[in-house]
């Protein structure tokens, strides 16, 4: 099949030159004060594009606090840090309503939540009812304390990061809530080249000022972008594709000894992310309809979280992303 099956479709508004080129310098920006991270940047500004929530996961000092509090930096809308620990409260996390004498009623307090960018450190560390109420906020847009229902601001964009390692005193998400986020995200440690240059940069940094982003997209401007990253074209053909990709997960038409390794597989919702997600690259990388690569370059962020190993084969040391990484070697795109 050619690419011109992929580009093929009814008349389509023409691309917003100048709306682009601000998300690129956005792009752009993250990219100069994040040496070696155009996974990272990529990821954050797909979630940013699509509405989606990102869980970022590495080792400590790989610059995940630093990519998110920069991507805030370069967008005008309010932003809040949490940083978890074992005695959070879910009230911590949402607000509270309080009794006002003066007033002679309730007034609810906003908790942090409460932003359009919220960044939650180190989300494992958090006890098990703090993190379902953040997963729940995340998929309602909306916070429910005593009875009484608050709206998020739209955008609201939730970037957990997590330590690989176990340490006692964490809690591991629960794979049913793991499935709220739109991509993880996994950080590997830099290079030597690029380490080098990490040591330049933040140096100069600690001699002189930081690099200020050189955009900071408005409201209306990451409202823009969304619908046009969301009119980004798939071809029915594409379509076919995702869903046998997905399906590799749930039956044998694939890969059957891929198959027998996942105990959960994915949902229809992990297909529907891979799409969004898909849409959001094209649109990144200037074209107006998605590609296999899109979807085979974006497979293991946006699925492998969602499936569940046998203990068989997590015994055998095989891993939910590599089982996903396999899978797109087997599944013809096209
Ligand atoms: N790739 C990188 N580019 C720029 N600075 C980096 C990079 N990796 C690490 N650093 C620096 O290392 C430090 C740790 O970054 P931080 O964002 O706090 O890490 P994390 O949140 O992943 O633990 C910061 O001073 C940051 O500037
Ligand atoms: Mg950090």
């Amino acid at each position: 099949m050619s690419g011109a099956v992929l580009a093929e479709r009814p008349a389509a508004p023409p691309l917003d030159q100048a709306l682009h080129a601000r998300v690129l310098a956005l792009r752009d920006g993250l990219l100069h004060g994040l040496i070696g991270a155009d996974i990272m940047v990529e990821r954050l500004l797909i979630g940013l594009l699509t509405g989606g929530h990102l869980l970022i996961e590495g080792a400590p000092g790989l610059a995940k606090t630093r990519a998110v509090k920069r991507l805030s930096d370069g967008l005008d809308g309010s932003f809040a840090r949490i940083q978890c620990t074992p005695d959070l409260m879910p009230a911590d996390l949402t607000g509270t309503t309080v009794w006002r004498q003066d007033a002679g009623d309730f007034e609810f307090l906003p908790g942090p939540l409460f932003h359009s960018l919220v960044l939650v450190d180190e989300v494992n560390r958090a006890p098990p009812k703090v993190q379902s109420a953040l997963l729940e906020a995340m998929a309602e847009g909306q916070i429910t304390v005593s009875g009484h229902t608050h709206g998020l601001p739209d955008p609201f964009m939730v970037v957990a990061t997590q330590n690989p390692i176990e340490h006692a005193g964490t809690f591991p998400l629960p794979e049913a809530q793991l499935d709220r986020f739109l991509l993880h995200v996994v950080v590997e440690m830099p290079d030597e080249a690029a380490e080098r240059r990490i040591l330049d940069l933040v140096e100069g940094e600690l001699n002189h000022h930081a690099e200020a982003m050189p955009v900071k997209l408005s409201v209306a401007e990451i409202r823009a972008a969304r619908e046009a990253a969301l009119a980004v074209y798939v071809a029915p053909a594409l379509k076919d594709y995702l869903v046998r990709l997905v399906a590799g997960t749930r039956t044998d038409s694939a890969a059957p000894d891929l198959r027998a390794a996942i105990e959960h597989p994915a949902s229809p919702r992990g297909t529907l992310a891979l799409m969004l997600a898909g849409k959001a690259r094209a649109y990144l990388r200037g074209r107006d309809h998605v590609v296999p690569e899109d979807i085979a370059d974006l497979a293991a962020d946006a699925l492998a979280h969602r499936i569940g190993l046998t203990w068989r084969a997590a015994a055998e040391g095989r891993t939910a992303r590599g089982i996903i990484r396999d899978l797109v070697q087997r599944v013809r795109a096209l």
